[in-house]
């Protein structure tokens, strides 16, 4: 049987962040925004997280997972401006503490979509202040917990978040508008920058050098219709903004948005020990002016319907050979590579397992060309608050019944767990389901 071992301490694990899982974030934007009737659910108790954290990692542990990917909440530490809450800073602590009593890696995300009220109101990342404000909210989570972490994602998705909540309107502040989009994207590079280096001026003597990172989503563009030279290059454009610009800023100092912006940004050069990359599958690009502030529009899928055979209960085209080419494109980046969300919200657990499955293959196959990868942690643990839907879609290799909280581990939960603790996966056609 053809099979791929993984390196020896691959850091296999799972991935949630913190308004997701937690409950009660009361003073994040995401919390008003969905008391405010926005979105359909409201996160309410989420998955009680905040109190059940020790149960939740001994479940990681009985899964096989040496890693664990989470988020620290900005808007507990700081629920008015200027204001600390030494309690909340005290329980991330014990989270951190948590996962290296069970021998989990943290990988611990600062900024993971949500952000304080007060911040919000204040102009969130469209006021220059804003790095200040999040540089000084870095600064305190590093002296708290710096010692005994290693992986830092600074920004999570942040193109999928200016997306989101600056031309589609789906979050907080819910603005469309191409212009203030720009401001937020050049002030999540400065913001990155600054607590990049933060991170690594708060290590001690002695203690490991941090690697920092964002998670960038990293998807396949493709044009809707091939012969369309409209859509080829649309495709090319909002791959060039949404793949590679964020990287270029942080590699080079500089990125531009031709005859758009231009972005100096010398600070930020090098400020990558890593590449945190989440992959969910292509996204199809057709040409649509009429689309908005966004110059394109993800294509109505039946544009291509040769081309798609396969999708999420979300909608979401599934690709596993676009997962191979998007890693061994990135490592041309000459940084190691560490898969930071992989995974679906499939109804049929069977489905589930079968995405994730042929995922690992097409990343071994990554591997097998030589492309570094230090980890893989599986979008998610739990099945959790997802955003503008709700609590509808189910990622989670455990179940979670909302109305009592039981935790069920689903069979590729399980099956996962297997390629956790081997540490190898069979690559042979008979085991492509
Ligand atoms: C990613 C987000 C994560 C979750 C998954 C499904 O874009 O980072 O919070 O919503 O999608």
């Amino acid at each position: 049987m053809r099979e791929f071992v993984f390196p020896d301490g691959f850091l296999w694990g799972a991935s949630t962040s913190a308004h997701q899982v937690e409950g009660h974030n009361v003073h994040s934007d995401w919390w008003a925004w969905e008391q405010a009737g926005r979105v359909k659910d409201r996160s309410g108790a989420a998955c009680d997280h905040y109190q059940r954290f020790e149960d939740d990692f001994d479940l990681a542990v009985s899964l096989g997972h040496r890693a664990h990917r989470c988020s620290i909440e900005w808007a507990r530490l700081e629920p008015a401006e200027g204001q600390w809450d030494d309690g909340a800073l005290r329980h991330y602590a014990d989270v951190v503490r948590a996962l290296r009593r069970r021998r989990l890696e943290p990988v611990i995300t600062l900024h993971h979509f949500t952000n304080p009220q007060w911040f919000l109101a204040r102009g969130g990342w469209t006021n220059p202040k804003s790095i200040d404000w999040f540089l000084r909210y870095v600064q305190r989570v590093a002296l708290a917990v710096g010692d005994s972490v290693r992986y830092w994602v600074t920004i999570n998705e942040p193109l999928v978040y200016t997306r989101l909540h600056y031309v589609q309107g789906l979050g907080p502040p819910g603005a469309r508008d191409f212009g203030q989009a720009l401001r937020v994207i050049e002030h999540l590079i400065r913001g990155h920058a600054a607590a990049y280096r933060a991170l690594h001026a708060a290590r001690r003597p002695g203690s490991p050098r941090p690697r920092v990172s964002i998670a960038h989503h990293l998807p396949e563009f493709r044009p809707c219709r091939r012969w369309s030279l409209r859509d080829r290059w649309i495709s090319r454009v909002t791959d060039h903004i949404y793949n590679l610009a964020f990287l270029q800023a942080l590699t080079e100092g500089r990125a531009a948005v031709p005859g758009v912006v231009t972005w100096r940004i010398p600070e930020a050069r090098a400020t990558l020990d890593y590449l945190g990359v989440n992959f969910y599958g292509r996204q199809f690009i057709r040409w649509a002016p009429d689309a908005g502030a966004w110059p394109g529009s993800s294509c109505d899928l039946g544009h291509h319907p040769r081309e798609v055979t396969e999708r999420t209960s979300l909608g979401w085209d599934v690709h596993p050979a676009s997962f191979t080419y998007v890693l061994c494109r990135m490592a041309q980046m000459g940084l190691p590579l560490l898969v930071t969300e992989n995974g679906t919200c499939m109804e049929d657990d069977e489905h589930r397992w079968r995405y994730l499955l042929r995922h690992i293959q097409a990343m071994a196959r990554a591997m097998q060309r030589g492309v570094e990868v230090l980890g893989y942690c599986c979008w998610s643990l739990l099945d959790n608050f997802e955003w503008a839907d709700g609590f509808g879609p189910r990622f989670g290799l455990v179940e979670v019944d909302y109305a009592t909280q039981r935790r069920t581990v689903r069979d590729s939960g399980r099956q996962y767990a297997n390629i956790c603790t081997s540490n190898r996966i069979p690559l042979d056609t008979s085991w492509n389901v």
